[in-house]
């Protein structure tokens, strides 16, 4: 079978590297990939979902998976169908659930799905009265896709006034802050919990933990994510039952029979789970349409089940047929990236702020075979060198019997790679 990724980032990187692994699959292409994507993929410069269409067609693609919510949003899905090519996605109108916030949690509240307290605003200043009346700390979040960064974590009235400010009138997502969803700050832990969907039958995947703030002790700035790891220490098949009741099962089920949608591809759920008199209650934070980065770095290589039997099952509609194996050994996933740097400019800060690209990378062929490298964002310069060319850079991905095995081999393999500016986090996986 000849299969295209579409990404360019270590998510897009892991989801090749799973295709690649299949013995069905002849070849795999990714539009548009990464230097380090180019050494398991044959990467194609195909940067709009029309070019990626046409490339589908002409090299008789027989199947497509799409990484990034940005072209789910766009309709890749819709327009691939519309020419019979198959692709596994959602399409535009069930991609809402992720590029609008707002319409989501009020759609999740209807059908008695558990979230936060929340009020939807396209005003700034009553969304100002609001955080200013409610007497409890909230996040401010922009109603559209904001690349992971959109939800403003606030302590007091102050930081929700100003967090408003930025998003609202400041613009600094654009018109992904025309509407803001205002929500009650939960206090619990965070689990970013996957399944698989034909819009019937829902698999749930392995759950993993993701790490959002750029420093250590989640303080900084959100990311898209600094680390993660999985199996997630909290998660007991109770409670994989309860979410799949709770949360899962009701939204597909809801969602095909109100809105008519057939959700067909992963279903990311990013949960805060809240102890409430002894129980644990799933409460929705966010829906995403897609797998998550750096998350599906250390959830695919637990995937023993074939991805493409997968892939073939939700197109066909009978993913009741396909039992999903994991192997039951950790994996952690350590994320570099661009930090404090010297540029044109003065000093930049470093990601997700400001960062410099461009910057050679040393030593990623020493690193333990063991591991996996997942590239975020890197490229080749003239002499063939690896250098930065995002925020991210690239993420290790170890293994052990216990968290603490991972850890310890993603970090002593990490000390063997370097770059002007390189950052990670130093308690990715310290429980
Ligand atoms: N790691 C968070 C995300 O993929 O949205």
């Amino acid at each position: 079978m000849k299969i295209l990724v579409v990404g360019s980032g270590g998510r897009d990187h892991a989801i090749a590297w799973k295709f690649a692994q299949s013995p069905r699959v002849k070849k795999v292409f990714v539009a548009h990939g990464n230097a380090g994507i180019s050494q398991v993929a044959e990467c194609v410069d195909a940067r709009t979902i029309e070019e990626m269409a046409d490339f589908a067609e002409k090299e008789k693609i027989d199947l497509t998976f799409v990484g990034p919510e940005k072209p789910l949003s766009a309709g890749i899905v819709d327009l691939f169908n519309s020419k019979s090519i198959p692709i596994i996605g959602p399409d535009k109108r069930t991609s809402r659930l992720e590029s609008s916030k707002c319409d989501t949690k009020v759609l999740l509240r209807e059908l008695g799905i558990p979230v936060p307290e929340f009020a939807v605003f396209d005003d700034p200043e009553r969304a100002r009265e609001y955080v200013r009346s409610v007497g409890y700390q909230v996040v401010v979040k922009a109603d559209g896709l904001a690349a992971g960064k959109g939800s403003l974590v606030c302590s007091n009235v102050e930081e929700a006034e100003e967090a408003i400010h930025l998003i609202m009138e400041k613009r600094i997502f654009g018109d992904s802050g025309n509407r803001v969803d205002i929500e009650k700050r939960l206090f619990g832990r965070e689990l970013s919990f996957f399944c698989f969907t034909d819009g019937y039958t829902v698999l749930p995947m392995v759950a993993a933990q993701d790490y959002k703030r750029a420093r250590d002790n989640d303080e900084g700035k959100n990311t898209g994510g600094m680390g993660s790891y999985s199996p997630h220490p909290w998660l007991t098949d109770e409670l994989t039952e309860k979410i799949m009741s709770r949360v899962a099962r009701p939204l597909i089920e809801g969602i095909r029979q109100k809105e008519k949608m057939i959700y067909k591809g992963v279903l990311y759920l990013g949960l805060m789970l809240v102890e409430e008199e002894g129980d644990i209650t799933p409460y929705v934070l966010e829906i995403n349409i897609r797998l998550g980065d750096p998350e599906a770095q250390v959830i695919l290589p637990r995937l023993n089940t074939d991805i493409v039997d997968v892939c073939e099952k939700i197109l066909e509609g009978q993913l009741h047929e396909i039992k999903l194996e994991w192997d039951p050994d950790y994996r952690l996933c350590l994320i570099a990236v661009s930090g404090r740097c010297k540029g044109k400019k003065g000093w930049y800060k470093g990601y997700p702020e400001r960062y410099r690209i461009g910057v050679p990378i040393f030593g990623l062929e020493n690193i333990d075979p063991s591991c996996l490298v997942f590239h975020s964002g890197t490229g080749f310069n003239e002499s063939g060198q690896f250098i930065t060319t995002g925020g991210r850079v690239f993420g290790i991905v170890s293994r052990g019997k216990t968290l603490q095995e991972a850890r310890e081999v993603a970090y002593r393999e990490m000390k063997k790679v370097s770059f002007e500016g390189m950052y990670y986090r130093s308690d990715i996986g310290l429980e």
